[in-house]
């Protein structure tokens, strides 16, 4: 397992892009199983939760080529077994997004349970209960959902219980396949969501509401894309650059990004002090002397996402005063809390609320992550921290984040990675 040495407090320099969306080239990659000719993605990032996904397909029959020279992806659709195994989905979570394309696709489905992970149980009751109600006969046996579907699946009104994005996808992916109309309500309207609805109607799906909690998916025919499908840019990465410049006061500009899907991370941070100039594609960040102490909760988008609660709680220990930032999405994602007051912050947590202490400095300290956003938050610390932090456990990094101890090498940081530390 590597680590990252990473030397304190950073002042970092000069620009940087914001590789491809994972959590929009995921159900991408998966949607792709349910077409029969191959296509192409461009700007794909390279991930480890993308290598996982692409031998996910390759288990189930869909090869892929990478085209590193034009960073390009091309996926040849064929599914010779519709199994998601234990194996891979144990990796990544995202697998049961296997689940709508295969049932939808072949009328049958064996996906491995995801599992819990570091930041909750993360059931997939809703995913089941949906497909139920369009007709599929589900069993849960010895780790595996069981899902047919002989007769096909036939159009309903589901009506979420509570916001899910990968629950939304499955069901929308499910319903090109069904015949009539099929509402999705309490729909999660998370960009991601967005990016999967219009590729899937620029392939000939009828998907009207996209944008909205209320999708109106009509069953039908699609093709697979003619020309390349780009992936859109990361805003979760964006979030994290942002939590970066202002954290180590670095004016950083960030390039290849769109502004429109961060309003409320921006409008957060410009509560703290913190001044953007942005354009369609480019946001240049300007830190402040004094951050102002801020109180928010985490919410389905169009409100402060879950995915950015580490990375601004980082943030809130440098400013002048006491914030409370409450997750409500996930039980447990306060795992970085600990980690973090090895390195002197003051943070107490009440409940599902943090509550942060600002106007401390932190030091340099031996610290691990535990999941994705956690470690991202790791890193912003260390950067801003006086001294040396080794991080272990970095593949948490990897699975989200192209290259980003290569990016912030670049900009000036004091970054090393220790292989198989
Ligand atoms: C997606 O996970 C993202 N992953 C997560 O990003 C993100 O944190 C999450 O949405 C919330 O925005 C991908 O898109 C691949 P949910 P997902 O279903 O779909 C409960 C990252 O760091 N729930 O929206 O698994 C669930 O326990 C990852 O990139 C049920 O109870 O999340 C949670 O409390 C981490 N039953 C809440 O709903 C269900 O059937 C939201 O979960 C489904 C969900």
């Amino acid at each position: 397992m590597d680590s990252l040495v990473i030397k304190g407090p950073a002042s970092l320099k000069g620009e940087v892009t914001i590789s491809g969306s994972k959590n929009t080239v995921l159900p991408l990659l998966f949607a792709g199983l349910v077409f029969d000719e191959p296509f192409s993605f461009s700007n794909v990032p390279r991930l480890w939760d993308v290598e996982t996904t692409l031998q996910l397909l390759k288990s189930m029959g869909t090869e892929s080529q990478w085209n590193k020279e034009e960073g390009t992806l091309t996926l040849v659709p064929k599914i010779t077994m519709p199994v998601a195994e234990y194996e891979w989905v144990k990796k990544m979570r995202a697998g049961i997004l296997a689940l709508g394309p295969l049932i939808a696709k072949t009328g049958e489905a064996k996906v491995s349970l995801p599992g819990g992970c570091a930041i909750g149980a993360r059931p997939v009751n809703f995913h089941l209960d949906a497909l139920k109600k369009m007709g599929a006969e589900i069993a849960v046996e010895n780790g595996y959902i069981h899902a047919k579907a002989p007769k096909g699946l036939k159009a309903a009104v589901i009506d979420f219980p509570e916001v899910t994005v990968t629950g939304t996808e499955n069901l929308m992916i499910a319903a090109l396949f069904a015949k009539g109309t099929t509402h999705l309500k309490n729909a999660a309207q998370e960009p991601e969501v967005t990016h999967l609805a219009e590729f899937l109607k620029s392939c000939g799906a009828k998907i009207d509401g996209i944008g909205s909690g209320h999708l109106v998916i009509e069953g039908g025919a699609i093709q697979a894309p003619r020309s390349k499908v780009a992936v859109p840019p990361d805003r979760i990465e964006t979030g994290t650059w942002i939590a970066i410049a202002v954290t180590t006061r670095s004016p950083l500009r960030l390039k290849s990004v769109n502004p429109g899907e961060l309003t409320e991370v921006l409008d957060i941070y410009r509560k703290m002090g913190v001044g953007f100039e942005t354009t369609s594609n480019e946001i240049q960040v300007i830190p402040s002397e004094v951050y102002k102490p801020v109180e928010l909760e985490t919410a389905p988008y169009p409100g402060f996402p879950t995915d950015m609660q580490a990375q601004l709680l980082v943030s809130c220990c440098f400013a002048q005063g006491t914030s409370r930032i409450r997750e409500k999405i996930f039980e447990n994602r306060f795992m970085h809390v600990a980690e973090l007051r090895r390195m002197g912050a003051q943070i107490e947590i009440e409940g599902n609320c943090a509550v942060v202490k600002g106007g401390t400095s932190l030091q340099g300290a031996p610290i691990m992550a535990t999941d994705l956003r956690a470690s991202a938050c790791l890193v912003v610390a260390a950067l801003a921290a006086q001294g040396t932090t080794t991080i272990s456990r970095i593949y948490h990094l990897d699975r989200g984040y192209q290259k980003l101890d290569q990016k912030l090498k670049r900009l000036g940081a004091d970054i090393t990675r220790l292989s198989g530390v």
